[in-house]
């Protein structure tokens, strides 16, 4: 136990443990079910709900993620009857079961008793208990007694026929991720001898000659509170890959308990692939045995198709490619927005097979029966407050049905030739205070090139830009301000040997630390774009730049000098005025581009395109728009998700059998307003 406490070196990670697919054995189809908390309700109702889980097809559910306090209600003193019973039940019913350890949400005494858990916020605010997930990562006491409840479950159901997957913790991160508590502090310092063995090393790497900051000792280093200005930007960022790999210590922790009793039960934990930022999924995946996902709209926004597609796509590459879960989503509202928008008919299915055409093998629900009570009461469920009578339960077992339906799906894999760079490292520094302009936003630019290869139909994965990149055709990098030295050697060797980049501006600005390589901006990408910049030129709010290509620019501008680079369109007004604003390279035998401003709409679409082309990406026919165009196949048979988002009826040119309506489509396929068509072709039939 000792070790498992104090293991707090920086981000090393173990080889994935893989899962042979299809990787959950049990139930047989695809996945369906989601988050069931029965602990609310009196008994009779827990047998009403699993004769309706029947009626709807549900085959796995997730139980016990809060259930810490009912399993333990005093330290050391347990009660499982009711969770065996639960089981019992569910195993009758032929309801596979996703067990929950419950450490998100320490009991009451747990806090009585180590009140030192409780997380400090970076103002100094010592957070409350009587929620959930607030525990400091780093605490001992947390980490020791989440091992122990784990150990607990996982001896006495290892031999439980229902049993088929671990569901460890929920949501790692959310709400608290970062914590400045003492056991915080502690740890950060070993986290940061590991990284960076001296302090003469560490001091380099924060720049901390800068205002003065120097170390001495290791104990003078603190987490990067508030303080009066801004803090150290290297420190702030190390603090979150610390706290990243702090949270996934906790996981592992949980996991390492678990395998010793079921070693060939796969152990996953449910992420926010795009949504939550204190986690890199990327090193978080290798430790999974299944990639599991939870995704929410985000209410007020009308293009939320798109945002789930891309959610979707950045969890099957999290998974590298192998089936994944789509462990939450909701049939509903959610009840934690500003306003929180009703789905309308229908939009629970084509969330639900989007999600499924872009590689998952499980669609499931947060949560089964809505909560009466507690802070979730107005959380849609897949069993309203108001029964089977309602339209969500109507669609509930029509979705049911349609799982049955696409079984043959199960396991078969998704395509692409392009592949946009994420890399959460990237994100957290540019969010940090004092950048160049207010209007930079990693994830909005990122939003706008994917949208525009989804309107295309063109399938998009995401890559870590030291991942291997070969396999690529083109490589999309949207604000990808920090580049390690790693990366920079990876994009240089992707483009030098053939890849196709297209870069858009505020990338390539700082190293691994923050800090900007010597010489010309951007210095990881100089070579590779074959210009420089002399000065970054951002625009003001509502101004516009007119591009020598017809383009407006928006947000941002800069003076550029080719060397190698060949000029495609210039800036005719605003700041850089005359200067290049869209260039093009050829660096070996390969070609990089760069986009110097924001542009949006068809105009980025042009450009996107351009590239796609040089690519030598052969596209289908553009899809008309709303209309989602999705491809999933094992060699033998290919599965086409056509899915119709607009309030008019779609065509596209399809030929096969449309699985969920059984009808054989010869030449096209018309996909009324709302509906969703799954054509099934076989190979050399
Ligand atoms: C998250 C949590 C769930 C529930 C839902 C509500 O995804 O994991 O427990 O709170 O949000 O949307």
């Amino acid at each position: 136990m000792t070790d498992v406490l104090h293991r707090t070196g920086p981000r090393t990670v173990a080889e994935p443990r893989r899962i042979p697919a299809p990787w959950v054995q049990r139930p047989a189809g695809l996945c369906y079910g989601g988050d069931y908390n029965p602990e609310q309700w009196p008994r009779e109702v827990w047998v009403e709900d699993i004769a309706l889980m029947r009626e709807a097809g549900i085959n796995l559910v997730s139980i016990g993620i809060f259930s810490w306090v009912l399993l333990e209600p005093r330290e050391g003193e347990y009660d499982f009857e009711w969770l065996d019973h639960l089981m019992e039940l569910l195993h009758d019913a032929g309801i596979s079961v996703d067990l929950g350890t419950p450490t998100a949400a320490p009991p009451a005494w747990f806090w009585k008793k180590y009140p030192q858990a409780l997380p400090v916020t970076r103002e100094g605010v010592t957070l409350g208990a009587g929620s959930r997930g607030m525990a400091s990562p780093s605490s001992p006491e947390y980490r020791r007694a989440a091992a122990n409840i784990t150990e607990q479950l996982a001896r006495r159901y290892a031999a439980h026929p229902a049993l088929v997957l671990w569901h460890v913790h929920n949501e790692y991160g959310a709400p608290v991720s970062e914590s400045y508590d003492d056991s915080s502090v502690a740890a950060f310092r070993t986290w940061l001898q590991a990284r960076y063995g001296t302090l003469e090393e560490l001091n380099n790497a924060w720049g901390t000659l800068f205002w003065g900051q120097k170390y001495g000792e290791w104990d003078e280093i603190d987490a990067p509170r508030l303080s009066a200005s801004v803090s150290n930007q290297a420190q702030r960022l190390d603090f979150r890959r610390f706290t990243s790999d702090a949270l996934l210590q906790c996981y592992i922790n949980e996991r390492d308990v678990i395998r010793r009793y079921t070693p060939t039960i796969p152990v996953t934990t449910n992420f926010m692939a795009t949504n939550c930022l204190s986690a890199d999924y990327w090193a978080w995946s290798k430790e999974v045995d299944i990639v599991a996902n939870d995704h929410y709209l985000v209410a007020e926004r009308t293009d939320n198709h798109i945002l789930l597609s891309m959610d979707a796509d950045l969890t099957r590459s999290l998974a590298g490619n192998r089936p994944w879960m789509l462990m939450e989503h909701s049939t509903g509202a959610v009840n934690w927005q500003g306003r929180n928008i009703a789905k309308r008919p229908g939009e629970l299915a084509r969330n639900s097979l989007s999600h499924l055409a872009r590689g998952a093998d499980a669609v499931m629900f947060f949560q089964f029966r809505a909560s009466r009570f507690g802070a979730e009461k107005f959380h849609s469920a897949m069993l309203p407050h108001a029964g089977t009578g309602t339209r969500i339960w109507r669609e509930v077992l029509d979705l049911g049905d349609d799982l049955k339906k696409l079984a043959a799906a199960k396991g078969s894999t998704v395509t692409s030739r392009v592949a946009i760079l994420w890399d959460v490292e990237s994100f957290w520094a540019q969010d940090l205070e004092w950048r160049p302009s207010s209007d930079l936003n990693h994830r909005e630019r990122i939003e706008a090139y994917y949208t525009a290869l989804w309107q295309a139909g063109i399938s998009t994965d995401f890559a870590h830009p030291e991942a291997d990149l070969t396999g690529y055709d083109l490589i999309l990098a949207p604000a990808l301000y920090l580049v390690g030295d790693k990366a920079a050697a990876n994009l240089k060797e992707y483009v030098h040997g053939g890849g196709n980049l297209l870069v858009s501006y505020f990338s390539g600005i700082v190293d691994a630390n923050d800090t900007v390589p010597a010489g010309a901006l951007p210095g990881a990408l100089r070579d590779v774009l074959g210009l420089e910049i002399h000065e970054f030129l951002p625009l003001r709010e509502n101004e516009t730049v007119t591009l020598s290509n017809g383009a407006a620019g928006t947000a941002w501008s800069e003076e550029i000098h080719p060397g190698t680079a060949t000029v495609l369109s210039l800036y005719l007004d605003g700041p850089a005025a005359s200067g290049p604003a869209i260039t093009r390279n050829t660096f070996g035998t390969g070609t990089a581009w760069y986009v110097s401003t924001k542009i949006d709409g068809a105009d980025l679409t042009a450009v996107v395109l351009a590239a796609v082309e040089t690519a030598g990406i052969k596209t289908a026919l553009r899809p008309p728009a709303g209309l989602e165009v999705a491809t999933r196949g094992t060699g033998e048979d290919t599965f086409t998700f056509l899915i119709n988002h607009a309030e008019t009826d779609a065509e596209y040119p399809a030929t096969g059998r449309d699985l969920l309506s059984g009808e054989t489509v010869t030449g096209t396929a018309v996909v009324p307003a709302g509906t969703v068509c799954v054509i099934h072709t076989v190979k050399g039939k």
